[in-house]
């Protein structure tokens, strides 16, 4: 859950769908309250929950997918490193029309090459 200076819900964020196998996770989030937008939440939240998912939880992947619409979530999956792998063709049904899921991915990997090179 994720909330404001005021302490009142703005969003969430979650690691979901695991395989404890193959020690994956799929990163989701939303951020309801419009003006809490475009100040970075997303951004640092992703780093956050990969941060615990691949140095706490020692998973070796996570995941997600994304409208092709939604250029914020893309940037912020960017700005953390993730790599688009892929697309959904016409994998959900978005304002009256089928739209494309961008798939985006970071591996342990590359969260170890990251913080490498951020020394
Ligand atoms: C998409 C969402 C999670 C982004 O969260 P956010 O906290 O606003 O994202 P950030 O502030 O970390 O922004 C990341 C980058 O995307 C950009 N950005 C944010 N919203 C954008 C938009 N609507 N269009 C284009 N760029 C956008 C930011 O400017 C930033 O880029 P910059 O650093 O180059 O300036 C949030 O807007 C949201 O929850 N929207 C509604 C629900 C939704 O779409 N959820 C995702 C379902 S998969």
């Amino acid at each position: 859950m994720l909330f404001n200076q005021l302490g009142e819900w703005i969003g969430v964020v979650s690691l979901q769908s695991f395989n404890w196998v193959y020690r994956t996770a799929e990163i989701a989030m939303w951020i309801g309250d419009s003006t809490e937008w475009g100040k970075g939440l997303a951004t640092g939240m992703i780093e956050i929950v990969c941060r615990h998912a691949f140095e706490r939880m020692n998973l070796n992947r996570i995941w997600s997918g994304t409208a092709e619409t939604n250029r914020g979530m893309q940037k912020a999956f960017e700005k953390n490193g993730f790599r688009k792998e892929g697309v959904f063709r016409q994998g959900m049904f978005l304002s009256g029309r089928y739209a494309d899921i961008f798939c985006y991915s970071l591996l342990a990997q590359d969260w170890g090459e990251r913080k490498a090179t951020a020394k």
